[in-house]
């Protein structure tokens, strides 16, 4: 089995630990006085290796769907847990994957001014990435991800055999993100995955030691940067195209395909400006693509993407403050780009690239 990560953060260490035993001897989890949210599909699927816990006093089953990554979602669970008695001394478990552990990281972090969370991430894109870095981050109304806060975990629990029943598209979703992370280390990086891309997608073996490469690389940037203050936003890299076109297609894309297709539209862009060699874009927009290709039907609607572009984070109040490949060795870096007519048309040219 691999090694625990430690990562450094502002509430002290925690670990990331990699098992395969969890769904063979889950009870741990119940010392304590844990108050459990799972993902109901996980609570379905896993039913029988979960008996306990599931049958354990405090527990709540979510539907993991971004409408209810919401406020409004938020309160009914605390309500909830207010109900269950939860005292400061007590501590959250959350089983499942990203939204899970967004909703689940954003009540820690609030109810009673914080308590104590712990992580089961059952996802790819959760053990490879989301799982460490201390982020919440909740949707209201048609913005996504714009209320949140930074609230490690004091435990993660990575067990591979939750990746048996995930179907391939969320498979795609999480290599979209271990595709991202390594592009961030360096274009050697990069093509060590791509290289593997076919493999990996069909074999989960393979893909343990490009988790731990994935997690690895987040940690050194996360321990610098954990309120992504500076050198963590290049971690955004196919975010603001990503989040342009899962909101145009009513999130008809998986986030980590969204952000797969995100990247390869920062390539193109980037090239279109000359900012980077097309012999770069050209490089990754092959690996990419191989990865969002079940998904280039969608039809992606320009208007809405450049809408919900214009609502990004890193926005300033006239520029884009988009994360593109730069340079001779395609570097991750923050770019301003204004959004005049010129750069329309190249975005334009880019979604309709992607079909
Ligand atoms: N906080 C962060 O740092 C961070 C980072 C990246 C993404 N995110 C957020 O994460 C969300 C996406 O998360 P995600 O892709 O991990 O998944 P998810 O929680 O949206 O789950 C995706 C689907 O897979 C199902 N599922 C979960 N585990 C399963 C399993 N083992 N077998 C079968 N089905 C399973 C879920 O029920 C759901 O239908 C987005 O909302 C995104 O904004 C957060």
């Amino acid at each position: 089995m691999l090694d625990a990560l430690s990562i450094k953060s502002h509430k002290g260490t925690y670990e990331a630990r990699f098992t395969a035993q969890l769904l063979l001897d889950p009870d741990f989890l119940l010392e304590g006085e844990p108050h459990f949210i799972v993902d109901k599909k996980i609570a379905e699927l896993y039913a029988v290796q979960l008996q306990n816990i599931l049958a354990s006093p405090n527990v709540i089953l979510i539907e993991a769907t971004e409408t209810n990554k919401s406020l409004e979602s938020a309160a009914q669970l605390i309500s909830v847990l207010v109900e269950q008695k939860t005292r400061r001394n007590h501590h959250l478990v959350a089983i499942g994957g990203g939204i899970t552990q967004d909703l689940v990281c954003f009540i820690a972090s609030t109810l009673l001014r914080g308590i104590d969370w712990k992580f089961v991430p059952t996802t790819l894109l959760a053990q490879a990435d989301s799982c460490i870095g201390s982020k919440s981050s909740i949707n209201v109304g048609e913005a996504k991800n714009i209320v949140g806060t930074f609230y490690p975990p004091s435990e993660v629990f990575i067990d591979p055999n939750f990746l048996t029943t995930l179907d391939q598209s969320e498979i795609r979703s999480g290599i979209g993100e271990i595709l991202k992370v390594h592009a961030i280390d360096s274009a050697e990086s990069f093509d060590k995955v791509a290289l593997e891309l076919d493999s990996i997608t069909q074999d989960l073996n393979k893909l343990q030691p490009f988790i731990y490469s994935a997690l690895s690389i987040k940690k050194r940037f996360i321990e610098i940067d954990e309120f992504d203050q500076g050198i963590r936003n290049i971690f955004n890299f196919g975010h603001s195209f990503g989040h342009a076109i899962e909101s145009a297609t009513n999130f008809g894309v998986p986030h980590g395909v969204a952000v797969t297709m995100g990247m390869d539209v920062a390539c193109q862009v980037a090239a279109m400006r000359e900012i980077l060699p097309k012999s770069h874009s050209d490089r990754m927009r092959t690996a990419l693509r191989r990865n969002y290709l079940p998904f280039s039907h969608v039809e992606i609607p320009l208007e809405e993407s450049m809408k919900a572009l214009l609502k990004d984070k890193k926005n300033s109040s006239t520029e884009l403050g988009l994360i593109l490949p730069v340079g001779p060795s395609a570097s991750i870096e923050k770019v301003m780009i204004p959004p005049d007519s010129e750069f329309i048309e190249q975005f334009r040219t880019a979604l309709t690239a992607l079909a």
